[in-house]
């Protein structure tokens, strides 16, 4: 479908033009604005969320090509939910090139007290889903003779923080599945990379974005001196799942604003603006 007009008639261009991508947890944050970058760029996105309210942007033509984008409300934690996701890839756009693994779920409570259901459902959402959605995907890869497929991590995957030994368990779990699916599927041309986000403003830091004290001590711990946005994070996924990252696979990308880089023992500069 690489020539497929545009609702504006014009021939897409971009860098991701004529290609095709399935997108989950689309419905906000760092999901939304990576589906958004895939159609601006030329690309077709199947866009995927819990639920039809969440996708309510994709059918503003306003805001986006709304002929260049699928939505789909599933909960990708089932394995046929995903087998959607691909067929609808097909039947809308004419095949799959990326898929952009990114829906997640944050938990928090001690390792005595959290609910063991909460745990159980940080696993199937953060570690399974991502497991189903490449298995899904391969053999319309293959059809294309390769693919691309991009995971949001998380640097709390990387190492502990408190009272999030769930969350931080099931993205450090999901950091090694790439690594060696990258390693089983390379020869076919199929790459596997890892995006680290650190604090970025969504709709899952809400919360902390509500409480000063917390905001601000992540704040202070990164490079930058600033949260990071959606579409900051977003670009480099545009660049992993693009032909011009041929070469990247197994790779973990922190997109953190520096924050993994520091020890914690110090506070790095305040900003000067
Ligand atoms: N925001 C941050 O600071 C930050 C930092 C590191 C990593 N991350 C990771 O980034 C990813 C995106 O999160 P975000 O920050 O954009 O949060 P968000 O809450 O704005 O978006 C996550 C989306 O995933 C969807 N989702 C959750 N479970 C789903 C399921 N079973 N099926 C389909 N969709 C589902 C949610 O409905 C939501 O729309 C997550 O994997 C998260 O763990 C976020």
């Amino acid at each position: 479908m690489s020539n497929e007009p545009g609702s504006n008639g014009e021939t897409p261009s971009g860098r991701h033009a004529g290609r095709v991508a399935i997108v989950t947890g689309a419905g906000s944050g760092i999901g939304r604005a990576v589906a958004e970058l895939l159609v601006r760029e030329g690309g077709s996105v199947v866009a995927a969320d819990l639920s039809d309210d969440r996708l309510a942007w994709c059918r503003d033509a306003e805001r986006v090509d709304v002929k260049r984008i699928a939505a789909a409300a599933v909960d990708v934690t089932h394995a046929d939910a995903n087998e959607v996701l691909v067929s609808l890839a097909d039947e809308s756009f004419g095949g799959l090139d990326a898929v952009v693994l990114n829906a997640g779920v944050a938990v928090s409570g001690s390792i005595e007290m959290l609910e063991m259901n909460q745990f159980d459902r940080a696993v199937d959402v953060n570690v399974r889903a991502v497991a189903l959605g490449i298995r899904a995907a391969l053999p319309a890869f293959r059809e294309r003779g390769g693919g691309a497929v991009a995971i949001t991590a998380s640097t709390s995957g990387q190492r502990g923080d408190p009272g999030m030994w769930a969350y931080n368990a099931t993205k450090a779990a999901v950091i090694n599945l790439a690594r060696s699916a990258a390693l089983d599927l390379g020869a076919e041309d199929i790459r596997v990379n890892v995006v680290c986000p650190g604090p970025t403003i969504t709709g899952m830091t809400e919360r902390l974005q509500d409480a000063p004290a917390a905001f601000e001590a992540l704040r202070r711990r990164t490079a930058r001196q600033k949260w990071a946005t959606a579409d900051e994070v977003a670009a480099v996924f545009g660049f992993l799942v693009s032909p011009e990252a041929a070469a990247v696979t197994g790779a973990v990308i922190n997109a953190d604003g520096g924050i993994s880089a520091n020890t914690g023992q110090f506070l790095p500069p305040e900003r000067s603006t």
